[in-house]
């Protein structure tokens, strides 16, 4: 029986995961590569999405009625999802050998899948196939069903997203300006040059959070108040966010990343301001959208093509990693090494 390698879990971290030192988060083992049976398929992970939300799947003590994915177990491959492709089909007419498919393959070098489980990819000539993971993928999914449907922005309404660099930001900031067509899009984002980027995407303006002036420079930024706000981050920003909304102010609740590193998580000392202003606070998740995915590829591929959104490799970061390196890879999220969508290309 043939050999693979897998990361799982080998305990569930308070605060930021580690790699390395006494106490590691991830353990590399080996174990019998599956046999697919004849309804699956055997499938190589080549590049795997990296997800701030794996991190909530790791957590001490959750309650699993509470979350909206089965919590990783210690001893278990570490959860993700990737592209990856069919190496031995069970059905072949259903799905060929060589076939490209979206997957939840978890830390793996190879898993199996039920055939009709699998989305598969057909690649686009000159664009590159991370951007299935991406800007074509299922944080352009969130992006897009945050914006339109959860908070249905429209040309009236001024806009501030939050993690406006990343993979889910960046589409937002794409499809509030140049898509729906909103009146101003502000983004936040963790460095100038982020920022600048940002506003080549569309964006009037990106603040710098890490400055010292960005509270008075948000207050600027958004005089008169705003009625929308897509909410990447949570924490601080969430809370100095609240008191720049509109009455009857929309938010768009999609994560919280400041927080998911933090054993005291910080924020909404200004929960005051909901109530006064009758905002609006809409959490959110993808899966309840999935179903939803090709149409909405569909369109952002032809926005693509009539030029307005980019998709080019300015929309993702691509770091090819050792399988060993896969942990590595994925913290780069909590520090902000990545503009657009952080994806790992598994290399010998
Ligand atoms: N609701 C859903 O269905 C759904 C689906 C996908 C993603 N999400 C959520 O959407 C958010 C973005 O996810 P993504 O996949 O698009 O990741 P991403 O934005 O591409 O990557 C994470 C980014 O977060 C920023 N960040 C890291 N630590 C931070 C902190 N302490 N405070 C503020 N910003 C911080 C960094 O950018 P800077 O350099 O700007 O700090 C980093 O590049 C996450 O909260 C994620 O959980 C939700």
């Amino acid at each position: 029986m043939p050999s693979m390698k897998q990361w799982v879990l080998a305990n569930k971290p308070t605060d930021l995961p580690t790699v390395s030192g006494p106490n590691p988060t991830f353990k590399l083992e080996t174990a019998d590569v599956p046999k697919p049976s004849s309804s699956q398929a055997l499938v190589k992970t080549l590049l795997l999405s990296n997800d701030p939300a794996q991190r909530t799947w790791i957590v001490p003590d959750a309650d699993p009625n509470r979350l909206y994915a089965p919590p990783v177990q210690v001893g278990s491959p570490m959860s993700s999802f990737a592209l990856a492709e069919v190496v031995e089909s069970g059905s072949p007419n259903d799905l060929a050998v060589g076939s490209l498919v979206l997957a939840p393959t978890n830390w793996t070098e190879y898993s199996v899948h039920e055939i009709k489980g699998l989305q598969a990819i057909k690649p686009i000539e000159g664009l590159d196939l991370g951007h299935f993971l991406g800007a074509l993928g299922l944080t352009a999914l969130t992006g897009y069903y945050g914006i339109k449907e959860v908070v249905g922005a429209t040309k009236d309404d001024t806009v501030v997203v939050s993690g406006a660099a990343g993979a889910t930001g960046s589409m937002v900031v794409q499809i509030a300006k140049n898509i729906i067509g909103c009146k101003r899009v502000i983004g936040i984002a963790g460095t100038d040059e982020k920022c600048r980027w940002v506003e080549k995407l569309g964006a009037d303006v990106c603040i710098n959070y890490k400055k010292d002036s960005f509270e008075q420079d948000l207050i600027k930024e958004t005089e008169g108040f705003v009625e929308v706000y897509f909410d990447n981050v949570g924490g601080s920003i969430l809370d100095l966010m609240l008191t720049r909304m509109k009455r009857h102010g929309r938010i768009a609740a999609c994560g919280t990343i400041s927080n998911y590193n933090r054993p005291d998580p910080v924020g909404l000392k200004n929960f005051f301001e909901v109530v006064s202003m009758r905002l609006h606070i809409h959490g959110f998740i993808v899966l309840d959208y999935i179903h939803k995915f090709g149409d909405v590829v569909a369109e952002l591929t032809q926005a693509w093509k009539e030029g307005k959104i980019v998709v080019d490799e300015s929309m993702q970061t691509v770091v090819e990693s050792k399988f060993e390196d896969i942990p590595n890879t994925w913290m780069k999220l909590f520090e902000g090494a990545n503009t657009g969508k952080l994806v790992t290309k598994i290399v010998a």
